[in-house]
């Protein structure tokens, strides 16, 4: 597959999300003022040196990976990394990695300054077709998950199969539950297709594909129900409050 594009089309918040092998070495070309790249220390022990060569960010700030991180304080910290380096308005931060990674660094740009570009560059298969898409930025408190959060779009997504075989199965695991749940609510022939692979190494060679359906159901989605107030619901398998 050629490098697709999934236009999510939310008026002044629109952006692309790029799908296809090596579609990420694009970070090289993204022109939205000085780079400030986030990521976590399991994925930069992967594409660290990716990240220095290719994003040529001039700071790199790199959290402890796992959810534990994921809390007001990381978002703190980040935001006061950026001010030390003198990031400005003009500044754009770079979400590498997971759905944790995704989820922290997009509140970051929320709230830095009052609001910062970001991008993502999602290196999980749960965070290609779900976390990344759709704006749903946040931390944890000891009280509940993404309990602090906003709608947040990033400018850009850019989606690299290729990074997956490098992945410990348990990143591939939660991933492909999204994925059967896409065919399960919206794609029968996607369901069809995932029960005669029946494993994820069947599907590598159309693994890109799946991803674009997968994305391309959850922007249909999210340009619904932006504010997931209904349809978006289902995506949760929240299916008592959908509106028809
Ligand atoms: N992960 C569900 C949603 O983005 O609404």
């Amino acid at each position: 597959m050629a490098v697709e594009t999934v236009r999510v089309g939310l008026e002044e918040r629109a952006y692309d999300i790029l799908i296809g092998s090596g579609v990420r070495e694009r970070a090289a070309e993204l022109a939205y003022g000085r780079l400030l790249t986030v990521t976590d220390s399991e994925v930069d022990e992967r594409y660290g040196k990716w990240i220095d060569t290719v994003i040529g960010a001039d700071s790199k700030f790199i959290f402890p990976a796992g959810e534990a991180s994921k809390t007001p304080v990381t978002v703190i910290d980040i935001c006061r990394y950026a001010a030390l380096k003198k990031y400005d308005r003009k500044s754009c931060f770079v979400a590498v990695g997971g759905g944790v990674v995704g989820d922290m660094t997009g509140f970051a740009a929320a709230i830095y300054m009052r609001g910062v570009r970001f991008v993502q560059i999602p290196t999980s298969l749960l965070a290609q077709v779900d976390s990344s898409v759709g704006g749903k930025v946040a931390v944890d408190l000891p009280q509940g998950k993404n309990l602090v959060g906003a709608f947040y779009h990033p400018k850009l997504v850019l989606i690299d199969p290729q990074v997956l075989r490098t992945l410990p199965e348990h990143f591939i695991m939660d991933g492909m539950g999204e994925v059967i749940k896409y065919g399960c609510i919206r794609d029968a022939a996607l369901f069809e297709t995932l029960k005669e692979r029946g494993s994820f190494e069947n599907l590598q060679d159309i693994l890109p594909e799946i991803i674009f359906r997968c994305v391309d159901i959850k922007r249909q989605v999210v340009e619904n129900d932006q504010f997931d107030t209904g349809e978006r619901m289902l995506l949760n398998f929240v299916i008592h409050s959908c509106t028809s």
